[in-house]
């Protein structure tokens, strides 16, 4: 028998590049499994989610890359459940997503923006239910900037085998057990936690898989950048405003790509603020609590970064409807904190 403990590797000539040298790194798959294994009692069923979120997220990064080449930029010609026209890629996207949960056989329901309704797989015996925001970032399709994918993971309360109930998705952001989110940028990343740190991984196009790219990733305490969308200014609440102005008297830079995923991962890796305050054509904010929000708050806490709707914190908001809608300030906590302290 050989064993390959003692057997050295292979060196690597002299005259090769240097990337060949490299280690590939960790791959998704095998970064899922160990952290599935610190869990003595953990059955795979969550990895196994997760492995079907990274498969569609691959899939729709496919579909975007070619947008321009298969007919797939522009509107669809339907409104989704919040009156918004959908494009082409939203509904694309949310397909990709719900096949590859359904297939997986892991999730019992997901609520997703594109659907007014919940939507049960099939599979009564799965234990999680998901929200997703399948495309966001969507006005920014056709014009080649970044958009994303948001989703946020529950066990299910609602027996297993029995039919999911609206109350699955309404526990809170506190009982998510699992949230995420792709960027399809410049590169394609998936970040995710699980509760325990937040951690990157980048899509290597040749190999088709995700490789741990950022570790245990941290917000930045505090950092320079404020994101918003200016026109709407005048309709912000009086202490978001002051907060706006002093940030240009400190001479802060504004950033704001309109894809609320693009936009955090900036802030995330740089430092900043994100601000989606009420305004008059959205009282209760824009942003979407179950599949924006709450996902975005988990992830921000997990790295160290401060997340609210500007009464408490987002995570502690008791949702009431699937679609609800709320206000959100997310970042680097100094800045937050600030803005908070002028209320
Ligand atoms: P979606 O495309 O999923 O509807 O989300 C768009 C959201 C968010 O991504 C972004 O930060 C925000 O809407 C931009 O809104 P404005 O165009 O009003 O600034
Ligand atoms: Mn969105
Ligand atoms: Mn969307």
């Amino acid at each position: 028998m050989i064993s390959l403990a003692d057997t050295p590797l292979p060196t690597i000539p002299r005259s090769a590049p240097p990337e060949l040298a490299l280690p590939v790194g960790t791959t998704l798959d095998r970064f899922i499994l160990r952290e599935q294994n610190a869990f003595p009692f953990a059955t795979g069923e969550l990895s196994q989610l997760l492995r079907d979120i990274a498969l569609a997220s691959k899939i729709v990064n496919r579909e975007i890359n070619r947008a321009g080449l298969i007919d797939v930029t522009g509107a669809s010609g339907t409104d989704n459940v919040q009156g918004e026209a959908q494009q082409k890629l939203d509904v694309i996207a949310n397909i990709r997503f719900i096949r590859a949960l359904r297939n997986g056989g892991e999730v019992c329901a997901i609520i997703s923006e594109e659907d007014d309704d919940m939507i049960l797989t099939g599979n009564a015996n799965g234990k999680y239910v998901v929200a997703i925001d399948p495309l966001d970032g969507s006005s920014n399709i056709d014009v080649n900037v970044s958009i994303g994918t948001i989703f946020s993971i529950y066990r299910r309360i609602s027996p297993v085998g029995s039919d999911a109930t609206v109350a699955d998705f309404l526990q809170g952001g506190r009982r998510q057990v699992a949230a995420g989110y792709v960027l399809y940028g410049s590169s394609t990343i998936l970040i995710f936690t699980t509760g325990q740190g937040v951690n990157g991984f980048t899509l290597d196009h040749s190999l088709g898989e995700y490789i741990l790219s950022h570790a245990t990733m941290q917000q930045l305490r505090t950092g320079s950048i404020f994101s918003c969308n200016d026109g709407n200014m005048a309709d912000y609440p009086d202490y978001v405003q002051t907060y706006l102005h002093t940030c240009r008297q400190r001479r802060l830079t504004s950033r704001y790509i309109g894809s609320l995923v693009a936009d955090f991962h900036r802030n995330l890796i740089k430092g900043g603020i994100y601000l989606y305050p009420p305004t008059q054509k959205t009282p209760f904010g824009k942003l979407r609590l179950l599949y924006e929000c709450f996902p975005m708050g988990f992830i921000a806490e997990q790295a160290g970064g401060q997340a609210s709707d500007g009464q408490q914190a987002v995570l502690d908001v008791t949702p009431t409807e699937l679609h609800q809608r709320s206000a959100l300030y997310v970042g680097s906590p100094v800045l937050v904190n600030e803005l908070l302290a002028t209320r």
